[in-house]
């Protein structure tokens, strides 16, 4: 039995969505650092450049797959008549389902800290190194416990995540979107005034607004790809599950330009608030990126800020909408397979890949400092290595699914299922794609030669680029 497919009843609900969806983490975490590392203003220019070039095209692309097949990420490449490309929507699902578990404990630990700066803001100053590890189930002894704290709040936001699911993608997803991504834009304004009024802030705007071209290598423009695709969530296959609720009077070209420049937005003021605030308090070397400088070092900038303790919530409330309105886009995408492949009810599908995807995170958390669980890794600079359990998660998602997934998508495009038919799906909407001749392009040579750059450079010197 074909139910009537699920659509997203506004624009701007599916705008929201899709921008939340990339708006996550990796923007407010990630982008501040690489763009101090990357020489501040020039690295801007590239990864702008590289939205640009790639990111939008890439999205695009996405989301007309999705409108095109109205269909879930592997079913849709056997409606479109090429059964033997399901492979790279299995890595897109498999992907997701693999970043949903640790994304979600990830998102507990900023929970657990939105609460920790209400409670007991004055205890993570004095030892904020403590604090973090005795979350995650380790003494400055050396003993080690299980980490309940945060395995708890893992739970709990793992629930919020499954109830927006299982409310559907109208009353669920869109509507939480709708109150989340304001929410967050808002939090960001107020952050971006308090860090850019701090005295001594001035030095770190210089630095962002300067372009020290010195500081680019190769390197630096590998990391601003890998960067860019993880942002805009692209090779996860995300947006061609949220392109087939998507009504064919929709312009994809524009709303891939606007969910791609809001996403980038979010990731420069991000930087704004960040490297202005660092310079002003604990001084440049100190900017860094990822977990242990959002939860360790930045505690000593909101210590040393006047309102340091409000400002901290506001910052791990911005957290929690950033990773709450990702997390959902990437369970939806699995519950959108499972539900359409399987015919599983969506609450059934919701609570039974929710509860696993918990208990896989599980041992990610476990494994950050109370047990020695291990993982297994091999590149060409470490050989065979076995990292802690949760490493090897993301080296597996990071370094490996998301460029398989994108050159998969790339090859599918642009050689098999062929450009014209994008640029079709693209005009359905009754407008003409004013750069057709450019995506070709991009889509056949530019884009997969820049993934396997990626593949390459991340499994030769063993970095992970995102
Ligand atoms: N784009 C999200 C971020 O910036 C992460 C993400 C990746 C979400 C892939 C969904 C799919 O944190």
């Amino acid at each position: 039995m074909e139910k009537k497919r699920a659509q997203w009843s506004s624009k701007i609900g599916f705008i929201l969505a899709a921008a939340g969806s990339a708006v996550g983490l990796g923007n407010i975490w990630k982008f501040p650092g690489r763009a101090y590392e990357g020489g501040g203003g020039a690295f801007l220019v590239i990864y702008l450049i590289i939205v640009v070039a790639l990111g939008i095209p890439l999205m695009l692309t996405e989301l007309s797959i999705g409108r095109a097949s109205q269909a879930n990420v592997v079913t849709s490449f056997e409606k479109l008549g090429h059964k033997g490309f399901s492979w790279a929507g299995w890595i897109g699902v498999v992907g997701a389902f693999i970043i949903t578990s640790y994304y979600s404990h990830v998102g507990g630990w900023v929970l657990r800290y939105v609460f920790g700066y209400i409670t007991d803001a004055p205890m993570i100053y004095a030892d904020s190194t403590g604090y973090f590890l005795n979350m995650l189930g380790a003494l400055p002894s050396g003993e080690t416990f299980f980490p309940w704290i945060a395995i708890v709040f893992a739970a709990v936001f793992m629930l919020i995540n499954a109830i927006v699911i299982i409310r559907g993608v109208e009353s669920g997803l869109e509507r939480f979107n709708k109150i989340g991504m304001p929410a967050l834009f808002i939090l960001l304004l107020i952050l971006l005034v308090r860090s850019v009024t701090l005295p001594g802030s001035e030095d770190g705007l210089a630095f962002l607004l300067s372009f020290r071209w010195e500081n680019v290598t190769f390197q630096t423009v590998l990391a601003a790809l890998g960067q860019a695709f993880y942002s805009l969530s692209i090779g996860m296959a995300i947006m061609v599950t949220y392109g087939s609720y998507l009504s064919k009077n929709e312009n994809i070209e524009k709303n891939s330009v606007i969910i791609c420049l809001m996403d980038t937005l979010v990731a420069i003021i991000a930087g704004f608030i960040i490297v202005p605030a660092v310079f002003a308090t604990l001084g440049p070397e100190q900017i860094g990126k990822g977990g242990s400088f959002a939860f360790i070092s930045l505690a000593r900038v909101f210590e040393q800020m006047p309102g340091g303790q409000f400002f901290g919530v506001l910052f791990y409330l911005l957290l929690l909408f950033a990773a709450l309105t990702s997390c959902t886009s990437l369970i939806e995408s699995i519950v959108a397979f499972l539900t359409e492949r399987f015919s599983w009810k969506r609450t059934g599908a919701t609570i039974a890949v929710c509860l696993v995807m918990f208990l896989l995170g599980c041992l990610y958390t476990c494994s950050q400092a109370a047990f020695p669980i291990k993982g297994i890794w091999f590149d060409a600079a470490n050989g065979i290595s076995f990292p802690a359990f949760g490493d090897a998660m993301e080296f597996l998602t990071d370094r490996l699914m998301i460029p398989d997934c994108a050159l998969g998508i790339c090859i599918f495009v642009g050689w098999v299922w062929k450009p014209e038919r994008i640029i079709a799906e693209v005009e359905q909407s009754g407008v003409r794609f004013k750069f057709a001749k450019l995506y070709r392009v991009i889509v056949r040579y530019v884009a997969p030669l820049a993934i396997l750059a990626i593949l390459a450079i991340s499994f030769v010197t063993g970095t992970t680029l995102s």
